[in-house]
């Protein structure tokens, strides 16, 4: 039987073919603007965790503001490119190379904010209470996620990836263990990305 989209973005190699044949039209090529600039506002030295990390630029510039920076892909060619990227930075990073399905527990009630931005549409969308429960489990209590949720605006019915994300119905997943302390549209959107993300804030509870 052919697998459906939805079970091969559960495996790496999916990913990984991505990366090697170039079709990464999710790509920046450097950090996103958004959550740079979210940073910003912590002074204090924070334990921070991406999840689908991809080529690590987020993660080397959250490193630059001073935190302990650790972030998860399961695709190899995904962690390499990180590693590259924060050698030539001259920064340190915690590539972690594993299924966030499967983190391992030493990584429990581990950190103080998780950062989410285009994993959670890249998952099987069957996954996303999982995804949830897994970011509940690595945050300490009273921990933020800051999620910029994307692609807000594409309809479920669709294919992906991405898989289009229903804000309300996220929002009300993510309520079941988590409080909405803000949402908005940031005004640091890229362009080709305004009106389809918006950036939240949950606190554990
Ligand atoms: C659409 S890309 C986004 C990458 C990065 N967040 C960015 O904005 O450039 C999705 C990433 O999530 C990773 N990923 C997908 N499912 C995963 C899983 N179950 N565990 C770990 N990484 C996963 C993929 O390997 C890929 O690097």
């Amino acid at each position: 039987m052919v697998d459906q989209i939805e079970d091969k973005v559960s495996k790496a190699h999916f990913w990984d073919q991505k990366y090697r044949s170039g079709e990464t039209s999710w790509d920046l090529n450097g950090p996103t603007p958004a959550i740079s600039n979210w940073i910003d506002q912590f002074t204090s030295e924070k334990k921070i965790c991406l999840l689908g990390a991809g080529n690590g630029y987020d993660a080397v510039e959250i490193s630059k503001h001073g935190h302990q920076v650790y972030a998860v892909d399961f695709s190899e060619i995904a962690i390499s490119n990180m590693k590259n990227y924060a050698r030539i930075h001259k920064r340190s990073v915690h590539p972690i190379l594993s299924d966030l399905f499967d983190l391992p527990e030493e990584y429990n009630e581990c950190f103080d904010i998780v950062i989410e931005y285009t994993c959670f549409c890249a998952i099987n969308p069957g996954r996303r209470k999982e995804y949830r429960d897994v970011v509940c489990r690595i945050l300490k209590p009273g921990g933020i996620l800051m999620a910029l949720f994307f692609p807000i605006n594409k309809p479920l019915s669709d294919d992906g990836t991405p898989f289009g994300v229903d804000l309300a119905q996220t929002i009300s997943l993510f309520e079941e263990k988590f409080l909405l302390k803000s949402k908005q549209y940031s005004p640091l959107t890229i362009q080709p990305r305004v009106g389809n993300e918006v950036l939240t804030e949950l606190q554990k509870v």
